[in-house]
């Protein structure tokens, strides 16, 4: 997808072009607060950590429900990885969130809510595998990162009434840029 690779290297470079070379005035909307951009070398670090997390949270979730979870009565993984992106949220590492992406969610919930979200969701739905931004929250860089989960399984698509391999949704990520 050389659309989708273009788009994400214009959104870093546009960032640290910003930050970087032009001293003032700031009018990109993640610099107007003023503070000094994120260098492309903490970007790829947070980059790096969301491909750790994405493994270690589908291989969790997946592990769990493989195991744990025979029927639809049963407490789905989904409630489990909710808990533990709320830890993490509290202990202040990374934001992390299950939203759906199907058109089909099983919990009100998971409906894609922020600016970031929706244009993840919509990319996802469109094909991609994995979407991407640095933004700002509270005058702070952070990095987003959006990707997919489809129905792995089949206990994954008889509980959410697909078939196995088809698209249910996306873990959202937004981690601080340090
Ligand atoms: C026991 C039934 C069940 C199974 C099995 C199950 N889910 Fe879910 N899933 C749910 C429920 C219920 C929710 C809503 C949870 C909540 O309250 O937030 C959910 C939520 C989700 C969401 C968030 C979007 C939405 O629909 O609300 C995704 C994505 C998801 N599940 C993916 C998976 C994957 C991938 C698997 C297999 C590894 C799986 N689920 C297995 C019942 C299930």
């Amino acid at each position: 997808m050389r659309y989708a690779n273009g788009v994400r290297a214009c959104v870093v470079v546009a960032m640290i072009g910003c930050s970087g070379w032009v001293a003032a005035p700031r009018t990109g909307a993640a610099d107007d607060k003023g503070g000094k951009g994120p260098d492309k070398a903490a970007v790829d670090r947070a980059r790096e950590q969301v491909k750790m997390l994405d493994d270690l949270y589908k291989t969790a979730v997946v592990g769990i429900n493989d195991t744990y979870v025979e029927k639809q009565a049963d407490v789905p993984a989904a409630v489990v990885a909710a808990q533990v992106f709320d830890a993490m949220k509290k202990k202040g590492w990374h934001e992390a969130r299950l939203i759906d992406v199907s058109g089909k969610p099983k919990s009100k919930t998971s409906v894609a809510d922020t600016d970031f979200e929706k244009k993840a969701a919509k990319e996802i739905k469109g094909g991609k595998a994995y979407y991407e931004e640095v933004g700002e929250k509270n005058g702070k860089p952070v990095f987003r990162a959006a990707t997919v989960v489809p129905a792995v399984n089949n206990i994954c698509a008889k509980c959410h009434n697909v078939k196995q391999g088809d698209l249910l949704g996306a873990i959202v990520y937004e981690l601080p840029i340090k």
